[in-house]
Order: structure tokens, then sequence, then C-alpha cells
């Protein structure tokens, strides 16, 4: 490790907005290996400041006094940094700052998800119109390249399929549950104590961490901007370890999935986030604890799958200091990657309901009384939708029992209007509970 400058080499200082988990992280990496940049760049990397809140906090690692400011404005003007990282998170400061960096010609590297996936858009654009680079690898799936691997070594590929586990800590808790029949709130107390849950944890267990991913995957394969508000999202909180012992004795494991399909023949796109019952010989369903995982079906490759570690310091900084070489390696300060292809809404239109089609997973509260079965049965009937396979748990004395059905083949629209009129059906006396069952060779 040498972090001696060699003063013959054209140095580039990059300025880190943000020096908390990545921004200290990639702080870190950028000093170890400060010898390496030269032999590969031929040039300097230097960080040289970081913004944050509050000087007054401990941190694990060290910077020295004069390089930290509480105005992060100051490092994107500063004429000596060259490049500027935002790691800080949040959207609307982030954003202005992005801009403002842009708009004095430095390329900008981040990881943050929310801002992407809110106005990426209109970044590109203004990146593309100042002629710098933005990099965004870390946003999606931490240290897992899969960003520059869908842009760069896929580029010959179309892409029907993508799917995969976005989020580690509703990962971690799924995984711990399943392991060891721990409760929800057991492993999310101990999932807050790690550190791994988000100060808003809807992020994490509502699904909408792993939703701004999704719809940045979206945008990567097909060049359209998914409306967040028109993304199925759903969460985790109704997975049960009954649902989980469920799905393993139907040779499945229940997972929190981002799914982007495109109908090559209608050019409808739909991306969701949602539990899914993954056939247990999938590698998704056997990617566990924190780790990400993503499989992209390719028409010209076939199944590529890329899993990893999703988040952390470490690995994040991995994918900001990436980008950072990418800036610097492309011409007068543009990324060396593939322009982005934007697509205008009428080329690629989001999927209906009732284009979606698959096979689902019902468990219902019901009173124990006779004729049951075949008034939800009806109730599905009604609707097209016929049972593939029903089981009911040992009936507790004055406790309802679980009936948990899967479903043939249906579609969304369909399920929904069923699912509506199950939670009325006399009997039945809590809300159903439904997870899709993702069948990747069937396209469900
Ligand atoms: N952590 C991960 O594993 C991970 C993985 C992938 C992507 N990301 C993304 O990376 C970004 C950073 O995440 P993180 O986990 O490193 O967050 P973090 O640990 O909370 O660090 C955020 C840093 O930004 C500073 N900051 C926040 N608002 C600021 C402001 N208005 N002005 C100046 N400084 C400000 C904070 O200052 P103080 O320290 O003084 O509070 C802190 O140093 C987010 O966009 C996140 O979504 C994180």
């Amino acid at each position: 490790m040498s972090t001696q400058t060699n003063s013959s080499l054209k140095k580039i200082r990059v300025g880190i907005l943000g020096f908390g988990t990545v921004g200290q992280g990639t702080w870190k990496h950028l000093q170890e290996n400060a010898h390496f940049w030269p032999k590969i760049l031929g040039v300097e990397l230097i960080p040289s400041r970081a913004s944050v809140r509050s000087l007054d906090k401990e941190r694990p690692v060290e910077i020295s006094k004069d390089q930290l400011t509480t105005d992060s404005a100051s490092i994107v003007d500063d004429p000596n940094i060259d490049l500027v990282c935002e790691l800080m998170g949040g959207v609307e400061e982030a954003k202005l700052l992005t801009l403002r960096a842009f708009a004095q010609g430095k390329s900008v590297v981040t990881a943050n998800k929310a801002l992407i996936c809110e106005h990426g858009e209109e970044l590109f654009r203004a990146a593309e119109e100042a002629g710098v680079g933005y990099g965004f690898e870390a946003s999606v799936a931490g240290g897992i390249p899969i960003i520059k691997v869908l842009r760069e070594s896929l580029v010959s590929n179309e892409f029907p399929l993508i799917y995969g586990i976005l989020n580690g800590t509703s990962n971690y808790i799924l995984t711990r549950m399943e392991k060891e029949g721990a409760s929800f709130e057991e492993v999310l107390g101990d999932a807050r104590q790690l550190g791994y849950v988000e100060a808003d944890e809807a992020l994490d267990l509502d699904g909408v961490d792993a939703a701004h991913k999704a719809v940045i995957l979206a945008y990567l394969a097909h060049g359209i901007w998914v409306n967040l508000s028109e993304v199925t999202v759903e969460g985790i909180r109704r997975i049960s370890n009954e649902d989980l012992q469920a799905a393993e004795n139907l040779s499945c494991r229940i997972k929190l999935i981002g799914v982007i399909r495109r109908n090559f023949t209608n050019d409808h796109v739909a991306v969701a986030v949602h539990p899914a019952l993954i056939p247990i010989e999938e590698t998704i369903a056997r990617t566990d604890g924190v780790h990400n995982g993503v499989c992209l079906n390719g028409s010209v490759v076939g199944t590529v799958v890329l899993t990893g570690r999703g988040a952390g310091q470490d690995p994040t900084a991995s994918s900001v200091i990436s980008d950072l070489v990418d800036v610097v390696k492309g011409v007068n300060g543009i990324s060396s990657l593939p322009k982005l292809v934007h697509v205008s809404p009428e080329q690629c239109q989001p999927a209906t309901p009732d284009e979606i089609e698959g096979r689902f997973y019902l468990r219902l509260a019901v009173d124990d009384r006779p004729g049951q079965l075949a008034k939800v049965a009806e109730c599905l009937a009604d609707r097209g939708i016929s049972l593939a396979t029903v089981s009911q748990t040992p009936h507790e004395k004055d406790k309802p029992a679980s009936l948990i059905l899967t479903t043939h083949q249906t579609n969304e629209h369909s399920i929904a209007q069923a699912l509506a009129q199950l939670k009325e059906l006399p009997g039945v006396v809590d809300d159903p509970v439904l997870f899709r069952m993702f069948d990747p060779n069937g396209m469900s």
C-alpha cells in the first residue's frame, strides 16, 4: 500500500459528497490502491475532500479536519476538484449538486438509486448535454457489476426477462426465518442491530428499495423510464414461517424479487417487486443472506446469473471506484461506456395486469366448517381460475384452519378480482395472503 504521490504524473482529484458507509469505503480503497492507478490509468487518482452533515462524528476512516466540510457545494465548485462522487443519499439536494457539477464540466459517480429512479431521465440528459460522465454502477446490487454487464458485455442482447434479488436486508430476514424458524420480528431486531436496515425501514421491508433498482434495470435493458407508480410493489411483511414451510413442501423457496418482463410482440414492459415462490433448483432461490442475485435472460447469450454482495461498504465502494476509473479512461472525461438509449413512450408501453400471467399461491385463514373449500374453489372458478394443489394445516381447537392453495396459470387481473371476492366470503376470517409462483422457464 502506498499513499505517496508521484509529482510527474497528472493528478485527478476526487471530491466525495457524503462520508458515511460508502463515502468512507471509497476514500479508503482509493487511498489503499494509490500505487495502482498510475499503472492502469497513467494518472494519480486522489481522494481530496469530503462533505458531511456533522463535523463532530467519530469516523472509522481517517481524514484530516481540513479535508472535511459541511458545505457540499464548496467541493463541487472547488477548481482543484476534477471529479465528484455523490454518496450522500437523499434526492433533492443530491440532484442539485449533481447538476451543479455537470454545469462545471465535472463528471459525477453515484450510488444513489432513489435519485436515479426519480430523476434519471433528466440527469442522464443533463450529463450528455454537458459532455460529462455519470456513473451509477453502485446504485443497483452493490458490488455486482450488473450495469456494466447490461450496457457493455451483453449489448447484443434483448431481454425478455430479468429477475432477481435486489435487496439484501429482506433476503437476510427471509433466509434466517426459513433456516432457523425464527420469527419476522426477531430477525428484524437482529438486522436493525447489525445496521442492515435503512433508517426508513419501508425501503427494505416494503420493497421500495428493490423497486428503485428494478426501474433502473428496466431503463438499461429497454430504454424506457417506468414510473414508480406503475410498478407493482409488495414487501415481505406478510410472509410467515408457515408460508416458508409450505413453499418448501412445494419444492420452492420464497424470495423478494424484482421482475422486468418485456413482450417483444407488443412491446409492453412490466416491472414488479414482490415475494415469489421460486423453484429450489434456480440459483436465485438458493441466493441467501445479504447476497443479491440477478438472472438475465438474453436473446443471444441465454441465461446469465450474477450473485454477490449487494450492499455494504467494500462491495459498494468497489462499484463506485470502477465508475471513477471508467470516467477517467474516457476521452475528455466522457465515460467510455456505450451511450444510453432513450425510447419514446410510443415505442414501449407498460403492460396491463391482464397481460401478466402466472400461477399463484394463496393462504386463507378459514372457519373449519363443511363446504368451505368448495366455496373458495367456486369463487376462484368464477374468475376462470382452477386449483393445482390444496392442503390444509391440522386444525387447532378455537383457531381458524389454514387453507393453502396453488392455482394453475391465470393472470394478475383475474386473481386480483378473485382476491377481493375471497376477502368478503363468509368463513374467511383474515385477509388472504397471495404470492406469485415464479417460473423463469415458463415466463410466469
Ligand atoms: N450502504 C450501502 O450498502 C449502500 C449500497 C448501495 C448504495 N448505497 C447508496 O449510497 C448512498 C450513501 O449511502 P450510505 O449508506 O453511505 O449512507 P450514510 O452512511 O448515511 O452516509 C451518508 C453521508 O452523507 C452525509 N450527508 C447526508 N446529507 C448530507 C448533506 N445534506 N450535506 C452534507 N453531507 C450529507 C452524511 O453526513 P453525516 O455522517 O455527518 O451524517 C454521511 O456522511 C445512498 O444513496 C445509498 O442509497 C448505499
